[in-house]
């Protein structure tokens, strides 16, 4: 194939291959946001939270939604309703978003890092049992970008063990597990509709649960204590003692802009395994590269991310900012993936307010974070057309892998 256009050759694509614009918007949700407006009826457990909360939970499997501001507070929220407080630990994967281990700290707990698998770059199963411990309350399997851990061997381990799960599903809107959707097989399934997510309301964020006690204490724990289904003031019980409360309430303006979303859902994810499996064709003849296995019983696989992991010869030599770029510069934008969470720059933990099990997490620190590029699933929502460009694209950057070795990009003037 002709010379990279990181290095002068013509490119595949003189614009990104991307023409998907997120999140998506219609005519006729923003009528009904008017006449929302109208009605006054912004908050406070409003029909269109309701109505959003059924659907939600539906969908995935579950009997209760729980409707919050963000995917953060989800996760806090889900850790009091399962009672982890100071002096307890929770176990996650040390590859995910610092909010993860964020709202652990935020309930006076401490997370404890492990490594992930090389495959589906989630938890690893076995580095979960190795790193439990007396104090261990909880953990959050994270089912990250485009796989989902794997919950059959987590679940046992931490049932057996008598320990929570709440499932992190902030990237994994639509995904199914064995036939049930992602977050409805732990205790909890926490989720994030922020900006750039698969259904997305700018902000907020919901709690699965199949579980009537769990539930009420989610409500509670999000609407400064009162329980579902009683208007404002005319509370009759107060919420349990040990169960610290907030206002962490989304709007039905982002209700009704998300429950519009999940009608198209099936759909959306339908063309993102579509795309994926074409990519992964293509990502199958070449040598030095891979993709993200998908969760091992995830049909359909939900998508965040596509991730390509470059960590064999003849790629993994080469620096993985000059794989990015020479992507990039042939029309397919990408970037790398979080990194480690205790090495993020954005983390501001004490080192005893944490523990990295087995003091450090090569697979994670490794592959996870050096030798992996994401690509957004807006560009899975692209055509036919789109995707073989972007196939085009990985082929020519991998075959032309020698012009990268040396390449130096050149400093930006100030
Ligand atoms: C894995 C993961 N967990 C939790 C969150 C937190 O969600 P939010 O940004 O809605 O607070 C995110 C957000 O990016 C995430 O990616």
């Amino acid at each position: 194939m002709s010379k990279l256009a990181l290095l002068g050759g013509k490119p595949v694509s003189v614009t990104n291959v991307n023409k998907v614009s997120w999140p998506p918007i219609s005519e006729k949700t923003g009528d009904k946001l008017k006449e929302l407006y109208l009605s006054r009826k912004w908050s406070f457990n409003s029909p269109s939270e309701q109505e959003f909360e059924k659907a939600y939970a539906k969908y995935h499997g579950a009997k209760h939604g729980v409707f919050m501001v963000n995917g953060t507070v989800t996760l806090e929220c889900g850790l009091l309703a399962l009672g982890v407080g100071k002096g307890d630990e929770v176990i996650i994967p040390a590859l995910t978003w610092i909010a993860t281990a964020t709202a652990v700290k935020d309930v006076g707990a401490k997370p404890v890092f492990v490594d992930i698998e090389p495959t589906t770059l989630c938890m690893d199963p076995v580095k979960f049992e190795k790193a439990i411990t007396p104090k261990t309350k909880a953990v959050i399997p994270v089912h990250l970008y485009g796989s989902m851990a794997d919950l059959d061997k987590i679940i046992k381990i931490a049932k057996k063990r008598k320990i929570g799960i709440i499932e992190d599903c902030a990237h994994m809107q639509g995904g199914v597990w064995k036939g049930r959707g992602a977050g409805s097989w732990g205790d909890v399934g926490s989720f994030s509709f922020q900006q750039s997510k698969t259904v997305s309301a700018g902000e907020s964020g919901i709690c699965l649960t199949n579980d009537d006690k769990l539930a009420d204490r989610l409500f509670r724990a999000k609407h400064i204590g009162y329980p579902n289904g009683v208007a404002q003031g005319a509370a009759k019980s107060g919420p349990p003692q040990d169960l610290r409360c907030h206002n962490y309430r989304g709007t039905a303006f982002q209700a009704l802009i998300l429950a519009d979303q999940v009608k198209g859902l099936k759909k959306l994810i339908s063309t993102y395994n579509r795309s994926a499996a074409a990519i992964e064709k293509t990502v199958a003849g070449l040598k030095g590269v891979r993709v993200q296995t998908r969760g091992r019983m995830a049909s359909p696989q939900g998508y965040y991310a596509f991730v390509l992991i470059f960590d064999s010869a003849p790629m993994k030599d080469i620096p993985l900012s000059n794989i990015i770029a020479a992507l990039t510069a042939e029309g397919l934008g990408c970037g790398g993936t979080y990194g480690t969470v205790y090495k993020h720059l954005l983390f501001n933990m004490k080192k005893n307010e944490y523990r990295i099990d087995g003091g450090s997490c090569p697979v994670a620190e490794d592959i996870g974070t050096l030798r992996s590029v994401c690509i957004t699933h807006q560009h899975l929502g692209n055509d036919m057309a789109a995707i073989k460009k972007i196939c085009t694209i990985i082929s020519k950057v991998v075959e032309n892998h020698e012009e990268l070795i040396n390449y130096k990009p050149k400093s930006k003037k100030l």
